[in-house]
């Protein structure tokens, strides 16, 4: 019986602290996944403001523009508040601050700045991802960036020689 315990001991004493580790890089991404979640929802009221308060001779094909943003955003919304909640977390229902915006050029250079943000947070969290052994995740949020990166450009071009 002593014999047992002494040879099953070793194995036992490494669980608890890698089970421990495992735990922290769960929660770690989980807050990550959250607070990406919260930039999402700021998106998709973002667009959905702006294409309201649009004036001005490019009314037309900016709101055009911003309301197919809104459809992939809730995509991302929803992806993401799945994978928090399959990982055992409370997804987040608060979207991040929006930025106020009053000429059409505020407005993407807005939209622009957020876009920014979103594909440097999705490279940390793909990093995150890979720590913790979820490649599906990873394949996930690579095409969440590349969607974001297809954004970004599309605002940088329409920014280009915009003169007010
Ligand atoms: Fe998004
Ligand atoms: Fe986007």
């Amino acid at each position: 019986m002593a014999v047992q315990t002494k040879t099953n001991g070793p194995a036992r004493s490494t669980a608890p602290s890698e089970k421990k580790d495992e735990r922290a890089g769960r929660d770690q991404l989980i807050d990550g996944l959250n607070s990406d979640l919260a930039g999402e929802y700021q998106a998709v009221i973002m667009y959905t403001h702006f294409a309201a308060k649009l004036t001005g001779p490019y009314r037309k094909e900016l709101r055009a523009l911003f309301q197919a943003e809104i459809t992939d955003e809730l995509g991302h919304a929803q992806f993401l508040a799945d994978k928090v909640a399959n990982l055992g977390g409370e997804p987040t229902t608060e979207p991040r601050a929006v930025p106020s915006a009053n000429t059409p050029r505020e407005m993407l250079e807005q939209a622009l700045a957020a876009e920014k943000q979103a594909i440097k947070d999705y490279s940390e969290r793909i990093h995150q991802a890979e720590e913790f052994g979820d490649v599906g995740l990873k394949v996930n949020l690579e095409n969440q960036i590349a969607d974001e990166t297809k954004h970004k450009e599309e605002l940088e071009r329409i920014l280009i020689g915009w003169e007010h």
